[in-house]
């Protein structure tokens, strides 16, 4: 009898995909057994043709455990193709194969000649282009008048053709600079919205697949879309300055047709394509938007529209080069929150409390109302401690505010904003008569659609808590790239990413993400290969940052740049993905390189080469040291008592010097590491000797005899401590600092955004866990859980940004970079850490000495879902862990002692104390 089956067949991370881009994609499957100690032994793939039964490729019969991306090695596969695929295994349990899994994917344009379609671009007056400085936004300056006078309508654009007998199956393939909308015949094409996404346009614009096999027949149809400013015109990233990659906005699209009989015909945006401005006076990412109810043109959508006055397009292109299917989730509204709180003050304003900070926009149903009145919606993420309104986010261009005028409609209306979002906890609706009820308002959450993969709780409510903003935090920054912040900047700052992506593996499924991400970063990196600190990164950002000054004019900074190593690393193994290592390898040499060649010509204006020994100029040759950085970003002490403009600038002073080299470091590390993992051992030794050589340039030149380093603040020493950059000898010396440092801050965190994901384990791995546990549980900030306490419900970028007394500060509420420490809670208190690529093993070691009394957590590995759950009562502990099929956990116990766990359900009760006495766990 057959006892397994192979399921959840992925192609890509992603279930059916349609579009894909991918010429070797790659085929994942998980097991399914009731049986324990469940192991693949074998496999079989097929890939097929659907339509001429075609078979592409096979495996044979192939043995091994391998059920993760098996990369695709058949014949070319085809443009707009489905292939149908199929996959068996054996296992170590039954000489039976598994009965076939079936599953489909399908290919996008895989070649830009692909295209027959032209770029179109409809008549249009230029968006006003505004160009503020880092100074400026630093200054605090306005422009003068409303911006909002300056912005211009959403654009219409439509097609009609004839389609000649029945049609089988129907693809659009869309992109536009700007963000659109395509409907077909009226009816939406999917239900993703602001597509194409942010991409680093000239190299790379997103193509979107649409299945609209239902919605074209024969006879006439029409095609529409709707174009608005986006990431490409509008307002965006820090300085909210506009037309960033252009003033004009167009589309692109090409629809393929197979029809029933076998013909195939196609329809490609063209000449034919007619133009009006649509029914929204503006609508701007930053801004928001302006729509008047009155000006939608009822039926435009539909073949049989009457579209006489409509203006032609004025420029065609047929430049397809930057084009590139979409890879990964689209943006989707993934969920929708009901008010709170609703009150109406004596000016008439409705105060609407959603209860949590989001990324999105309001949904509102009015009743019926006078045509032409003015309906206000504004947002904010926190209020005054008198309740009273309060913007979080100053700064040029960031109003955030959305505008309906009523048409009068008799039934009422409702108002759903399409091409903004915000960064809001609070709406104050001002201009409607009567308050909105619970049922007529809501807050539609927005977010790349990532697959949920984990869970915890644990008998804590306010570390739950803390679990749950965390969560809130990714899902409000992980929309089509990784921002910093969903309302201020909403830039993909590499820095940030870096520091958060391990925790945001337990989450979600973000390989697919951030491996689109890591693409635009590598195609924004440098020439002299300096990777910058934010992707995409505009034509205009790159002329920005030749003229900025300090902070501004930083292009390249240690921590931020090294994403592209750490990145890489962390999807290799959170998900077993080589490919994603094999594609970032040459763009980590180059700024490998860069960092080396900076290292050699440059040294610390402190330094005085003259005065410097042989042995001084040889290590400073070595590390890489100078340039402006931003340091130990954030380190509360170098902000205490001064307003955030101010204070910012320390850590980078502070710490610039010291970080650089160290992340040099730890890029040089995994470097080497990387190397190994992709068979290139010759590269592999030359990184771990030019490690072993510039560590021991760090050592001489920045840790003292007694094991402390030149900087006195937590982070650098945190982080030596975790990258093993202090001598054996002196590390216990090293540690003891660290923890006197840490004591002295009452208990308390200093460390700042690139060094605060390794705090804990540094505690908890030099003999403090008990210190660790009370930075964890510690309520003074800084620290987690005073936000917990003073009200948040996600991340914020400073601990304080709500003072003791609810006064807010005005800063991000919605920073997910400090969330890092939810990765600690998944690895050290509940115990889950991987211990092979993609949790093929793992380990399971909770921390029972953590003060909690019950913990569980799960979380979808590559194999299937890993479950923990412990409980202490009585000074026993239970234990329960449920392992995938073909993969194997470690569990490893207080007593120190290892067991192996074959796949299946495990639960075993022991006794806390002896296991603890078994081993020293404090020091004293
Ligand atoms: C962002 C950060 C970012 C930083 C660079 C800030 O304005 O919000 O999260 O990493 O600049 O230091």
């Amino acid at each position: 009898m057959i006892e397994h089956s192979c399921t959840r067949l992925r192609v890509e991370y992603l279930d059916t995909p349609i579009g894909l881009g991918e010429k070797a994609p790659r085929f994942s499957w998980q097991m399914e057994s009731a049986r324990p100690a469940i192991h693949q032994t074998g496999y079989e793939l097929e890939v097929r043709d659907t339509a001429t039964g075609e078979l592409m490729w096979t495996t044979g019969q192939r043995s091994g455990a391998e059920s993760v991306s098996i990369e695709y090695t058949g014949a070319p596969l085809l443009s707009n193709t489905v292939y149908g695929w199929r996959v068996r295994s054996w296992t170590n349990a039954s000489q039976d194969a598994s009965a076939w899994s079936d599953s489909h994917f399908e290919t996008g344009m895989l070649q830009p000649s692909d295209w027959r379609a032209q770029w179109v671009t409809p008549t249009q007056t230029p968006t006003s282009t505004e160009r503020w400085s880092m100074l400026d936004w630093i200054m605090g300056r306005q422009p003068g008048e409303p911006v909002t006078e300056r912005l211009r309508p959403t654009q219409l654009l439509r097609q009609t053709f004839t389609l000649d007998g029945r049609v089988d199956r129907a693809r659009l393939y869309a992109s536009a600079h700007g963000v659109y909308e395509a409907q077909v015949n009226a009816t939406p094409a999917d239900d993703q919205v602001l597509a194409p996404g942010f991409d680093s346009y000239e190299h790379r614009t997103s193509v979107q697949c649409y299945d609209v096999t239902e919605f074209v027949h024969e006879g006439q149809n029409a095609l529409a879309i709707t174009l608005a400013d986006g990431w490409w015109a509008g307002r965006i990233v820090l300085t909210g300055s506009s037309a960033q990659w252009g003033d004009t906005t167009s589309a692109i699209w090409q629809l393929e047709i197979d029809y029933a009989d076998g013909r195939r015909s196609r329809v490609c945006s063209d000449e034919s394509v007619l133009s009006a401005p649509g029914p929204h006076e503006y609508a701007d990412l930053f801004i928001g938007e302006r729509l008047d109810r009155r000006a939608i043109i009822d039926g435009w959508a539909l073949p049989d529209f009457d579209a006489a006055g409509w203006n032609p397009v004025v420029e065609l292109s047929d430049d397809t080069s930057s084009l590139t299917p979409f890879y990964g989730e689209p943006i989707r509204r993934l969920a929708e929150l009901a008010p709170t709180l609703i009150t109406t003050n004596a000016n008439g304003e409705h105060l609407v409390d959603f209860g949590q900070v989001i990324t999105g926009r309001v949904r509102l149903t009015m009743p019926q109302l006078q045509a032409g009145t003015v309906v206000t919606i504004e947002h904010t993420e926190v209020l005054s401690p008198d309740g009273s309104w309060f913007l979080n986010i100053d700064g040029i261009n960031k109003e955030q505010t959305d505008v309906y005028v009523a048409g009068g409609l008799p039934d009422g209306e409702t108002y759903e904003p399409r091409f903004t979002f915000h960064g809001f906890r609070y709406a104050r609706i001002s201009g409607l008569p009567v308050s909105p009820t619970t049922g007529d308002i809501c807050a539609v959450v927005l977010g790349s659609d990532l697959r949920p993969t984990g869970s915890l709780s644990t008998s804590d409510d306010r570390l739950n808590k803390l679990h749950e903003n965390a969560v809130w935090s990714q899902r409000g920054n992980f929309l089509s790239i990784p921002t910093d912040c969903p309302q201020r900047e909403r830039a993909g700052w590499s820095g940030d990413i870096q520091v958060y992506a391990p925790a945001a593996t337990n989450n979600a499924h973000v390989a697919a993400f951030l491996t689109r991400w890591l693409r635009n970063l590598r195609a924004d990196q440098l020439e002299d290969g300096r990777v910058p600190i934010y992707s995409p990164r505009s034509p205009f950002d790159r002329e920005q940052a030749e003229s900025g000054q300090g902070l501004g004019g930083i292009v390249a900074a240690a921590g931020w740049s090294d994403a592209v190593v750490i990145l890489p690393w962390v999807l290799y193994e959170r998900y077993a993905d080589r490919r994603v290592l094999e594609e970032n390898y040459p763009a980590m040499l180059a700024w490998i390189n860069f960092q080396t060649k900076t290292a050699a010509a440059e040294l610390p204006p402190h330094l005085d080469a003259y005065t410097m020994t042989a042995r001084q100029r040889t290590n400073h040759s070595l590390l890489y040291n100078t340039g402006e950085h931003f340091g130990d970003w954030l380190a509360p002490s170098t902000l205490n008592g001064k307003p955030l403009h101010e204070g910012i600038g320390i850590a980078p002073q502070l710490t610039g010097e010291i970080i650089a080299p160290i992340f040099q470091l730890r890029s040089l590390q995994l470097a080497a590491r990387i190397a190994r993992v992709l068979g290139r051992d010759a590269e592999a030794d030359v990184f771990d000797a030019r490690w072993k050589q510039t560590r021991g340039a760090f050592i001489d030149e920045y840790v003292g005899a007694d094991g402390r380093l030149s900087s006195t603040l937590q982070g650098p020493t945190v982080l030596a401590l975790a990258f093993d950059l202090i001598p054996a000898d002196r590390r216990d010396a090293t540690a003891a600092h660290l923890a006197q440092l840490i004591r002295d801050n009452g208990d308390r965190l200093d460390t700042g955004f690139v060094s605060v994901p390794y705090l804990l384990d540094v505690l908890h791995d030099t003999g403090y866990a008990d210190l660790a546990a009370r930075v964890l549980w510690q309520s003074e900030a800084p620290s987690w859980l005073y936000e917990v306490d003073h009200g948040a419900t996600t991340m914020w970028e400073s601990w304080d940004a709500v003072a003791a007394d609810g006064t807010a500060r005005a800063v991000s509420m919605n920073h997910h970079a400090f969330g890092c420490v939810d990765d600690w809670l998944f690895r050290r208190i509940a115990g889950i850490a991987p211990a092979a690529p993609g949790y093929r093993e793992f380990l399971i070691e909770p921390d029972f000495s953590s003060g909690l009394t019950e913990v569980e957590a799960s979380l979808e590995s590559q194999y299937g879902a890993i479950e923990v759950a412990w409980s202490l009562a009585d000074g026993t502990a239970t234990l329960k862990v449920s392992v995938p099929p073909n993969s194997t956990a470690l569990l490893r116990l207080p007593s120190a002692t290892e067991v192996v766990l074959d796949s299946g359900f495990h639960s075993r009760s022991f006794d806390l104390d002896s296991a603890y006495a078994a081993v020293e766990r404090t020091r004293a």
